[in-house]
């Protein structure tokens, strides 16, 4: 299922409302990062910039074909060997592939959608034990150019209540500020404990 108001609006515009490299230093995605996983990857806004900084693959989703295809254009383009992208409904069906795998996982601008709590779940499965689920999201502002409705727009605070409530991520603070218009949130892995058998590891 697409995610409510997770529609896109032109490329250029949609880009211009983020300083991504200076994201990406704050979020601490670097070269001693290997594999990486991307949940809605969209145009590829993200996905590109990490390629060119992480050591190892970044396997981006979205259920849109035309995302995916725009993100392998990109990087085809770009030179990128390390780009796999693929369509797939991740609320419905988690990320494919062995459980702690990846080093990080990316959850950038999608948290104001249905059950933020399973995404959060189906990032921990695929992150190893020392690796991280990043987040990014709109500011809990009304004045930001874009981003969801209020209604449904989390502050940081609920996002890290969120993750603490799967019982495998711990908040590393502090909230990044990332400007012009967003936060981001980094919580480690933590050791699990099993009180979703349904979801192990
Ligand atoms: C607001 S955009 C953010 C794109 C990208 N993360 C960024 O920040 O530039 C959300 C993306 O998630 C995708 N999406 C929505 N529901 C999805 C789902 N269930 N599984 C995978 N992707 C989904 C949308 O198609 C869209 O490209």
């Amino acid at each position: 299922m697409k995610l409510r108001e997770s529609g896109m609006p032109e490329e250029g515009y949609w880009e211009s409302l983020f300083h991504v490299e200076l994201i990406l230093d704050r979020m601490g995605i670097d070269a001693t990062m290997c594999d990486v996983a991307e949940l809605g990857c969209g145009y590829g806004t993200f996905t590109l910039a990490v390629a060119r900084r992480i050591s190892g693959v970044i396997e981006a989703f979205d259920i849109e074909l035309l995302m995916v295809a725009r993100t392998l254009q990109r990087s085809r383009e770009a030179g990128l060997g390390n780009v796999r992208a693929e369509v797939r409904d991740v609320l419905a069906e988690g990320f494919p592939g062995e459980p702690q795998t990846k080093d990080a996982c990316l959850l950038f601008n999608i948290l104001h959608g249905e059950e933020p709590e399973r995404l959060l779940v189906h990032a921990a499965r695929i992150v190893h034990p020392n690796g991280h689920v990043l987040v990014i999201h709109w500011r809990y502002d009304p004045t930001t150019p874009r981003g969801p409705s209020m209604e449904i727009r989390p502050r940081p605070e609920q996002i890290i209540e969120w993750a603490q409530e799967t019982g495998r991520l711990r908040f590393v603070a502090p909230v990044l500020d990332l400007p012009p218009w967003h936060y981001g949130l980094r919580f480690a892995k933590t050791t699990h404990v099993n009180t979703h058998p349904t979801d192990s590891p």
